[in-house]
């Protein structure tokens, strides 16, 4: 993230409005730019677009919804928040169809402005994140696939980096199911100095134990009965790279004992052999249960334990860094962009609160499974919305904190019609459109929801 401030362009001919919206977004520390015509946001926009342009819908010359087509035909990606009158909100609605993101019915909150904004400028950066993946080919360091900015990714990643110079070290992933430890073990290949040797892996809960230790050790013509020729094992053909030992918990006491024998000798035997092999490889362990407690039950060798454990790297869960989940949803949409020949633009500020809502118990894999989901729901280039989302995602989402749909009486004065306006909104974006679903989130009857929404001109 940047440090300068996002730059707000304000467009509104009302000299009073103009002056209000400077000045409330300037002191919630943004450059705020202000004109009052679209001929002057045009040019505004042409010459050096802001992140987020507020546009009122009735302007002299030429109106607010012409002026919204002219920008995004300039910049696609442009966020636009419409601002409109009550008698104006059919127009906000319409313009929202030709790529506004939002819209704020006058007078507004404040902290709704505020609020609005900030939602804005995320969807923004997504979409530019979307813009960047896409055409941003470079050959990216192996530590780019891990993706995240949170604190606790930062750390995984320069542990990662720390890493790479010992490229002996054993290592102990630990992690749940799709938090993503199999991009983190290949990231610590890719950046150390094995990179151009195999990295081979092997999930130690998925074979029965006498094959799952040929497909390690290899094995000896005649060492079993199906043995009928020679085989080489993972850590002969991994030789000089490294070795991913998946859900390492479940590998089996033989294969125990061979492991901690090559993780301190760095020798080995195949199966049926006599001849001592030298294994120059690393052993990336990883697991999803804790070790530490097989070890307690007696079904992991302690003295092993120790030796995988030398440095030992928690993966935490998604649920543990929400924050990320914009930026992983935008580095997904623009893989199945690519791989599908899409152009899905970004995720509607309404999904994206409800995949920052959810506890993802499968992790980035959910997280994936879920946009690529999206992706095959959503025919068109457009956003994913709250309908394109799975139904737990959408149930598992209280409705928004009171204060945040109800905000604090200010200066103004709080109109009902403003939140009421907000709240079906609301509703009906969770809904997917449903109406009986949303009028039961509302606490009213289908034809109270009905009346209202033609009241808001919503329907
Ligand atoms: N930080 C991340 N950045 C980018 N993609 C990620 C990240 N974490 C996970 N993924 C993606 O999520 C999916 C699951 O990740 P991965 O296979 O590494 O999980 P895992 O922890 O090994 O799961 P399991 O325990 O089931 O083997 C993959 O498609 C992976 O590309
Ligand atoms: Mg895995």
């Amino acid at each position: 993230m940047t440090n300068t401030p996002a730059r707000i362009l304000v467009v509104d001919d009302e000299k009073l409005i103009r002056w209000h919206v400077t000045e409330r977004l300037q002191r919630n520390g943004f450059d705020v730019v202000s004109v009052e015509s679209g001929e002057e946001a045009l040019e505004q926009v042409a010459r050096l677009p802001p992140d987020v342009m507020l546009l009122d819908v009735k302007l002299p010359g030429i109106d607010g919804v012409v002026t919204l087509r002219r920008a995004l035909g300039l910049h696609p990606d442009l966020s636009v928040l419409m601002m409109s009158a009550h008698s104006t909100v059919d127009v906000a609605v319409e313009a929202m169809k030709h790529g506004a993101i939002d819209f704020l019915v006058k007078p507004f909150e404040h902290a709704a402005l505020v609020a609005a904004v900030e939602r804005a400028l995320a969807t923004s950066r997504t979409r530019r994140q979307i813009a960047a993946l896409t055409t941003d080919r470079r050959p990216a360091s192996a530590l780019d696939a891990i993706v995240g900015r949170s604190a606790s990714m930062e750390q995984v990643r320069s542990m990662v980096g720390r890493l790479a110079s010992s490229d002996t070290t054993t290592v102990l992933i630990e992690g749940e199911s799709g938090a993503g430890k199999e991009v983190v073990a290949r990231a610590i290949h890719f950046e150390s100095a094995r990179r151009e040797r195999p990295i081979l892996q092997v999930n130690c809960a998925a074979l029965p134990e006498h094959l799952l230790e040929s497909e390690l050790f290899g094995h000896e013509r005649g060492a079993f009965t199906d043995a009928h020729t020679q085989k080489r094992g993972l850590f002969e053909s991994a030789e000089g790279g490294s070795v991913m030992l998946d859900e390492i918990g479940d590998l089996p006491p033989g294969g125990q004992a061979k492991l901690l024998r090559l993780l301190e000798n760095k020798t080995f035997r195949r199966v049926g052999g006599v001849t001592e092999l030298r294994a120059d490889v690393r052993v990336i362990a990883a697991t999803n249960v804790d070790l530490e407690v097989r070890v307690g039950e007696g079904r992991f060798r302690a003295d092993l334990f120790f030796r995988l454990n030398v440095v030992r790297l928690v993966v935490p869960p998604l649920r543990e860094h929400l924050e990320d989940v914009p930026t992983l949803a935008a580095h997904l949409i623009a893989r199945f962009n690519q791989e599908q020949k899409r152009q899905v633009r970004g995720i509607s500020p309404g999904a994206m609160e409800l995949l920052k809502a959810y506890h993802w118990p499968g992790n980035v894999r959910e997280l994936r499974n879920v946009i690529e989901r999206a992706f095959i729901l959503h025919a068109g280039p457009d956003e994913i919305r709250p309908e394109h989302l799975t139904p737990e995602l959408r149930r598992a989402a209280p409705l928004r904190p009171r204060e945040k749909l109800v905000p604090a009486v200010e200066e103004q004065g709080l109109v009902l019609d403003d939140v009421e306006r907000k709240l079906i909104a609301e509703a009906m974006e969770r809904s997917g459109g449903n109406q009986s679903k949303a009028a039961r989130l509302l606490g009213v009857s289908r034809d109270t929801l009905r009346y209202r929404l033609k009241k808001h001109g919503m329907a």
